[in-house]
């Protein structure tokens, strides 16, 4: 558990759409190298979310879920990638040595689902969000930095989100 401190953003959603507005802010953010780690069950919002960061990105492909290949890679015309993972089926962190992060973050930027499954393989900085179903169209989600370069970037969201106040 993350300790609650001023780094932390906590977002409330109301409806699918104002999650995915949400997503597109952060995904516009993205820069090669970044990586975000959703945890939270099923049915909480993850591919959601990741539906608006593509979008955000800038992605040219839909974004689907990837449960039974564990990486899908969207494009962008400037031939940055964005990789979508899902940990789901993974065991543990030693699966998740046959992916290869490194190259990844080489290329573009990842989002991982059900990253709590891998955190022992994950890269020491990242951008960590809970999302937490509260009710039918209700998600909570917290969003805690790991490293200065994602406490920047949600303060940012934060700003464009709710204005300096
Ligand atoms: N506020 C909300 N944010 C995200 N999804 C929501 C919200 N309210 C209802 N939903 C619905 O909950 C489901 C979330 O599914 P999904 O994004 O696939 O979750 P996960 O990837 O965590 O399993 C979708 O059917 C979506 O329409
Ligand atoms: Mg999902």
């Amino acid at each position: 558990m993350p300790i609650l401190d001023d780094r932390i953003f906590e977002f409330f959603s109301h409806s699918p759409a104002q999650t995915r507005r949400l997503g597109v802010h952060l995904g516009g953010y993205l820069r090669p190298g970044d990586v975000i780690c959703l945890e939270g069950n099923l049915g909480s919002g993850k591919t959601t979310l990741v539906q608006g960061i593509a979008q955000g990105w800038g992605a040219v492909d839909p974004v689907s879920s990837p449960t039974y290949v564990i990486v899908n890679e969207y494009r962008r015309p400037d031939a940055q990638r964005l990789y979508h993972l899902d940990a789901y089926r993974l065991e543990n962190a030693l699966e998740a040595e046959i992916l290869d992060f490194d190259r990844m973050l080489s290329q573009g930027s990842i989002v991982i689902e059900w990253a709590e499954r891998i955190k022992a393989a994950l890269p020491k900085s990242y951008l960590w969000i809970r999302l937490v179903y509260t009710a039918m169209e209700h998600r909570n989600m917290m969003l805690s930095p790991e490293g200065k370069r994602y406490e920047v970037m949600v303060e940012n969201l934060r700003r464009k989100i709710y204005g300096d106040f």
